[in-house]
């Protein structure tokens, strides 16, 4: 990828439904996204709720390789990456095409073997689970996976409640009327008439079949919940229906979320915090408003930028964000910036407009100044003063122009 075809992955973003959102980043049929888990408390518009303070997921130092196609040295996909969701939390992880969103929530879920790191859930490390504990853990329900496509956890030949039903089923929870009734409350609770628990997958709409996906996930009322792209196939009203779902419903389990989106402002309106994924490293992470008003880290500046409908407080202009044609990222002081970015360093600095010397050794994630160390984070040498060279006039989107 070049530095100049940020368009070209599915994050350029042109085309996101720009009136969702209000003037401080939120969305207007969303729950308010800004600080809630440092505050402890939270207005969610049904009542104020305590803001869960359990850590219930931890992953730490991440690291996964897969072999090349033909031999060599394995291909680094995932590399020390940190990420943590509390009870209750909606975490939020965006990364272009590739970056390694999908990998590490397989991960997560155990699916995939992680040459690095540990994952814990509820204190357990589950990526070192193996033979019976495994399998314990699995038809445990604890963690569930919400897909892109639906049909990947519906049956196309199962009536949609048997496939709601069947880890209950497969687990022997319950008596046959005691599963159905479950089954039913479980529609309910995903806004679906319980008689969809009929039909086929084939006989009820993209939105609706997304819902029932949802319904089987939380009917054993798991711990977590990994949703890859939940979204990206659904038109808007849909797309916001199943967000809403989603923010209300780890309210009312308790049921931690990562929710992977390449569409930033579906985030705005529900996550409390973001983590920024590019090339399988953690580039930057903290409380979502924060992060989309103020980022950073280059390459959260620029995935922000090129997001007309996410509001920021400063409205980069995504062009002073990269390097200048023909430029040579990395070599402002002296000849070598190829070799040094071979040689390892900063994973962006083939991309960077404000890359130097110091950028061939990786930038460790350091506290956002002022913050507690955990709550806002950025991997970058010049974290503090790369924003002066671009806070220029025409560096900045007039609010209007915008
Ligand atoms: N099973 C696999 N074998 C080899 N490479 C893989 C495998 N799965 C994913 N990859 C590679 O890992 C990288 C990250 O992929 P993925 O996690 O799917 O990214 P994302 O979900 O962010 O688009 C990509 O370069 C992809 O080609
Ligand atoms: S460490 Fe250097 S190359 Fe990497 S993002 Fe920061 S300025 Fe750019
Ligand atoms: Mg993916």
């Amino acid at each position: 990828m070049t530095n100049t075809d940020l368009a070209d992955t599915d994050l350029a973003d042109t085309d996101l439904a720009d009136t969702e959102l209000t003037d401080d980043g939120r969305a207007t049929t969303g729950r308010a996204a800004t600080g809630v888990a440092a505050t402890g408390v939270g207005d969610t518009g049904t009542g104020t709720v305590a803001v869960p303070q359990t850590e219930l997921l931890r992953v730490e130092g991440l690291g996964l390789s897969f072999p090349r196609p033909g031999g060599g040295r394995r291909v680094r996909v995932l590399d020390d990456v940190d990420l943590s969701v509390r009870a209750g939390e909606l975490v939020g992880v965006i990364g272009e095409t590739g970056s390694g969103k999908t990998t590490l929530a397989r991960a997560i879920a155990g699916l995939g073997a992680p040459d690095a790191g540990r994952v814990l859930l509820d204190g357990v490390d589950i990526s070192r689970l193996r033979g019976r504990a495994q399998r314990d853990f699995r038809r445990s329900g604890a963690l569930q996976f919400v897909f892109q496509d639906p049909l990947r956890a519906l049956d196309p030949d199962l009536t949609i409640g048997a496939s709601i039903a069947e880890g209950l089923a497969i687990t022997g929870t319950g008596t046959r009327a005691s599963r159905a009734e479950q089954v039913s409350d479980a529609l309910r609770r995903v806004g679906l008439d319980p008689a969809v628990a009929d039909r086929l997958p084939a006989q009820i709409s993209g939105g609706q079949r997304q819902r029932a996906s949802i319904a089987r996930a939380v009917i054993g009322r798991p711990r977590l919940l990994l949703c890859d792209e939940p979204v990206s196939a659904l038109d808007a009203s849909n797309r916001n229906h199943i967000l809403r779902l989603l923010d209300g419903l780890r309210r009312q389990l308790e049921v931690g979320i990562v929710l992977i989106s390449h569409d930033l402002s579906s985030l705005a309106g529900i996550a409390d915090r973001v983590v920024v994924l590019y090339r399988g490293r953690v580039v930057e992470d903290g409380p979502i408003a924060d992060v989309f008003s103020r980022p950073q880290h280059p390459y959260t500046a620029l995935l922000i930028a090129s997001a007309p409908s996410v509001r920021r407080q400063d409205r980069l202009d995504p062009a002073s964000l990269r390097p200048a044609a023909g430029a040579d990222p990395g070599a402002d002081s002296d000849s070598d910036g190829a070799a040094r970015r071979s040689a390892g360093g900063c994973v962006f600095a083939h991309r960077c407009r404000f890359a130097t010397h110091a950028c061939a050794e990786t930038p460790p994630r350091r506290a956002v100044a002022g913050r507690p160390a955990g709550e806002w984070a950025a991997a970058c040498h010049h974290v503090e003063t790369w924003r002066d060279q671009v806070t220029g006039s025409t560096a900045i989107l007039k609010e209007s122009s915008a």
